[in-house]
């Protein structure tokens, strides 16, 4: 295969089980061309330094076009404003500076620590009523009975979303969450469904958050759209939308990948699986690894805001740019033997929560939502074994994870 063709094939769902032999030919051009003109970076050390560089952009996304209805007032008038307030208020992951940094911050003073943690005990008693509910069973469907519902009821209850409402969203957020795959913003029909996906989401928004300024609660939501000191705004309703539905999304979409990656990875390294079992201390070490051997996120992309040369290549001003983050996790230069899955490894520098900037705000709620699922699903399966591998892999290439992931459990405690 062509070296300028090797990303196409990434994108191949073909190859989405295994796109590690692929990431090592990209890495061979540390900053590789591609036939349409996109350019990937895949090395541990060029990723490192361009996840600081100000000249790439996160405002990469095409503009929200609402496609035609037939209704003059609707065509001419209200969806042409609809569509540029969309495209103006993005939510952060795709705005730079200085909008990202206001927006960041308004989301840090509510997704603090101490609020992360405080949810421990509600995330043991969740895990082990999803698990309850799979006694008497001989087969977990890991994803469906508890790596989705899992973060959906977290990301609900901490965002002071009705888990009630969570069925009319969810084809939602699974909708929204293909913004991040190249192929499917370039499909006309795909963004067509984006569009029709974000206008119901945000007319949900709008009205959850007009409650939570009536009734505020204890929840992030009601925080974000409090006013701040002096009664001023904190941020536009509109970006308070798109930050909400972002929040929701990446809750949706990103944790149940975490949760089934780690699990296919004990199952495919039985003695690992035991020694968590026998020592549930090493959870967080058995995450981390996971997190750089079979990340949820493989990829992000950028625009190039002008001609940036690294590593022998000149990526031309306006041209995208992918952050191969799932390569650079395993470059020979960085890590040893980074085939290997070893979470004793001496340091764990990973980019499955990306870098620099855009450095994901969900980090630590991701590590005890993961933490705690491992913990219980090792001690409680009493002789689990993969029933196909590779299992089924979800569509996307760069939100990637299996669709289902079948457990013979052999029982359950
Ligand atoms: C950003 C991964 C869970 C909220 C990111 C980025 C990655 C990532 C790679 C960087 C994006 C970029 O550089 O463009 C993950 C993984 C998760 C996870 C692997 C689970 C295992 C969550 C959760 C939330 C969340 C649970 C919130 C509920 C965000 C937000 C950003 C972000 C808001 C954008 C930050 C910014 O632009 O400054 N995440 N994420 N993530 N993540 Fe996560």
């Amino acid at each position: 295969m062509p070296d300028d063709a090797l990303f196409a094939a990434v994108m191949d769902p073909a190859n989405r089980a295994d796109p590690y032999p692929l990431y090592a030919r990209l890495r061979e051009r540390p900053v590789a061309r591609q036939r349409d003109g996109s350019y990937v970076v895949s090395t541990h050390a060029a990723i490192r330094t361009l996840i600081f560089d100000p000249r790439l952009s996160s405002e990469d996304l095409p503009p929200f076009k609402r496609p035609p209805t037939g209704n003059p007032i609707r065509d001419w008038i209200i969806n042409p404003i609809r569509s540029r307030i969309a495209t103006a208020h993005r939510p952060l992951i795709f705005r730079d500076p200085p909008d990202h940094d206001t927006l960041r911050a308004a989301v840090m003073r509510e997704f603090t620590i101490p609020r992360v943690q405080g949810l421990r005990p509600r995330v043991v008693r969740e895990v082990d009523a999803l698990l309850d509910k799979c006694h008497g069973r001989d087969r977990l469907c890991l994803v469906e009975d508890l790596s989705y519902p899992l973060p959906v009821s977290v990301i609900c209850e901490l965002l002071g979303v009705p888990v009630t409402d969570e069925p009319r969203f969810q084809s939602w957020a699974t909708q929204l969450a293909t913004a991040l795959e190249p192929d499917a913003r370039g499909d006309v029909e795909s963004r067509r469904r984006t569009v029709a996906a974000f206008d119901a989401i945000s007319d949900y928004m709008r009205n959850l958050i007009r409650e939570k300024r009536t009734r505020p609660a204890d929840d992030m939501l009601s925080g974000l759209a409090a006013p701040g000191p002096g009664g001023a705004k904190r941020m536009s309703d509109f970006d308070l939308i798109s930050t909400a539905i972002l929040l929701l999304v990446a809750g949706h979409e990103t944790t149940v990948n975490l949760i089934t990656n780690a699990m296919l990875t004990l199952l495919r390294h039985p003695q690992e699986l035991e020694r968590l079992r026998a020592d549930p201390e090493r959870a967080p070490r058995v995450i981390e690894e996971v997190l750089r051997y079979e990340p949820p996120v493989h990829f992000r992309t950028r625009k190039a805001l002008g001609a940036i040369t690294l590593a022998g290549e000149t990526i031309p001003k306006g041209a995208p740019v992918i952050l191969l983050f799932a390569a650079a996790n395993r470059d020979p230069a960085r890590f040893e033997t980074p085939d290997r899955f070893d979470p004793d490894r001496p340091d764990i520098e990973h980019f499955g929560f990306g870098g620099g900037l855009h450095f994901c705000v969900g980090a630590p709620l991701a590590r005890l939502e993961a933490e705690i699922a491992l913990v219980a699903l090792s001690r409680r399966l009493v002789a689990p074994r993969l029933v196909r591998d590779p299992p089924p892999y979800r569509t996307g290439a760069s939100l990637r994870g299996p669709e289902q992931l079948a457990i013979d459990i052999g029982g359950i405690d």
